[in-house]
Formats: C-alpha cells, structure tokens, sequence
C-alpha cells in the first residue's frame, strides 16, 4: 500500500535525509511540500526531481523554530493539497560541545530547532492529522536520543525527548485511528556525519555490527512504510535503524 495522493510535509528537505524521505514519497506518488531553511537550490532540485516522477511538489521555506515561519509554510501547504495527511519532523541540528563548555545559548539553539521546530510543525498541522483517514506523525529522532554521545548532551536531549512526546501524541490521537512513530536512525552519510572528525567516525564504525554507515535510503524506506497504510496498527514507538548498535 503506497503513499499515493496523500499530501505529505517533510521539514528539512533540502538535503540529507529529509532530501531522501521527500524524494521516496514523490516517487511513491505522494503530493510532497518540501520544507528548506537557507537551502534554495537544492530545494528546487528536489521540487524538480519530484515533479519530473509520479509525485507532485511544492517548495516552503521556513525556519522551523519560527512559529510565523511555519504558520506561512502551512499556508502554502493547504494552497497547493488542501491539508496535510502525513507530516515528518525531520529538520534538525547540532551544536556539539563537551558540557562543560557549552554555552546555555548552545543548549537553547539545538532546542528550539530540534523540539521547538516539532511543536509548531505538530501544532500546525495536528488538526488535520487526527483527522485525516489515517493520519501519520513520524518524528526522526537518533540512536543518540537512546545512547547519550560524548559532546552531544544537547542534542541527545532533544532527541530522547521525542520518544515522550511521540508516544503522548499517539495516545491523543489514536481514537481517530492516527498514528505517531519516532524513527531512531543510527549514524547516516549526510553533511551532519560529514561534520564529524574522521577518527571519531572511525571508532562509530567499529561499534556498528553491520560494518557500515547509514544510507538516506535506509531510512527514507522505513518512513515511507510509516506513511503507509501498511503500518496501520503501529503507533507510539521508536523503530530503530541503527546497523545493529545495542542501546
Ligand atoms: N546524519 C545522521 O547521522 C543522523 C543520525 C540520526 C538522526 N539524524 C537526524 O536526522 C535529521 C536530518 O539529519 P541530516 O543528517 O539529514 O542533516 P543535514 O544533512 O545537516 O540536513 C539538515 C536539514 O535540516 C534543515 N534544517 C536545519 N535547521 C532547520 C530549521 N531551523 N528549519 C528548517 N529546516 C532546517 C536543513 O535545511 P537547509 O539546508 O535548507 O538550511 C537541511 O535540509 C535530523 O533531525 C538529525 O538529527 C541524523
């Protein structure tokens, strides 16, 4: 069962992974809004390569931590398909830091964008969830969120976070037949990896049974699945798609 004519909001679209998930569901045939911040291009080309398939798709920018940002970009929305049916909370950051030098301004950052954004995007778009035929909240969360990482207590934090808050969303809308999963994904080869020194990497590595990093396409599948009415009767929890690394 696809994604098909559902209208789909992936925050953080432009590159990375939210790239991967939003050109999946257009390939899937889905009506996809892609969310960037500052990546203009590759947002187009994204929109383009949707476009070019069985997808159709729109471009929002916004800041996802901006409440008026979102308010616009659910506009946008709502023009283009009418209302939302699938929204993936994607977007994130980092700004790592041993704790004791992290500035209270390092914590505040990751928070606003990585739980901040969730609220307005989930706020935004939450009526139209619970009432859609089978609406679907899917927050991307990190093995980090179950694991801690050294230099990462703000983020960790954020991403942990979203377990509680997934799995509350899922009790409140689950009397529509809605549903909200987290997906926990391990380490992936995005420009976030990238930013990571390459002995740090390399010991990341060596702690993953299945030898490798992450593709997006790894994760971009599981979130399609999630979409999709074949996860019909899975709600509130964390799928974790991590290689194999114990937590
Ligand atoms: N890579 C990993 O190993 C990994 C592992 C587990 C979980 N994750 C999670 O997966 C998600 C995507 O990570 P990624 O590796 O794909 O990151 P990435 O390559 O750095 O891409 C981040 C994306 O998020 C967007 N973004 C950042 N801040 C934003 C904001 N305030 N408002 C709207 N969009 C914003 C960026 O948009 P612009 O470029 O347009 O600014 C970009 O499209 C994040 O939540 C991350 O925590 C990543």
């Amino acid at each position: 069962m696809s994604v098909e004519d559902r209208t789909c909001l992936v925050t953080g679209a432009s590159r990375g992974i939210g790239r991967g998930i939003a050109e999946e569901l257009g390939e899937q045939g889905a009506e996809v809004v892609v969310n960037y911040r500052s990546s203009e291009a590759e947002a187009h080309e994204v929109k383009e390569r949707i476009n070019d398939g069985p997808g159709e798709a729109v471009l929002a920018q916004a800041d996802v931590s901006n409440y008026d940002d979102v308010e616009a970009m659910y506009d946008v929305a709502t023009e283009a398909f009418g209302s939302v049916d699938v929204l993936v909370n994607n977007a994130g950051i980092t700004v790592d830091k041993k704790f004791e030098n992290m500035t209270r301004e390092d914590w505040d950052r990751v928070m606003q964008v990585n739980l901040g954004g969730v609220f307005n995007c989930t706020k935004m778009c939450y009526d139209d969830i619970q009432s859609a035929d089978e609406g679907r909240l899917i927050n991307i969360s990190s093995v980090v969120g179950q694991q801690g990482n050294y230099g990462q207590a703000n983020y960790a934090t954020t991403k942990s976070g979203l377990f509680g808050f997934t799995r509350t969303i899922a009790l409140e809308i689950a009397s529509e037949g809605s549903t909200a999963n987290c997906v926990a994904p391990g380490f992936v080869e995005t420009d976030m990896l990238a930013d990571v020194p390459e002995r740090v990497q390399e010991n990341i590595l060596k702690r993953i049974p299945l030898d490798r990093f992450a593709q997006v396409e790894d994760i971009a599948g599981i979130v399609s699945f999630l979409a999709s009415e074949d996860s019909s009767y899975m709600t509130g929890q964390v799928l974790g798609v991590n290689g194999g690394m114990e937590w």
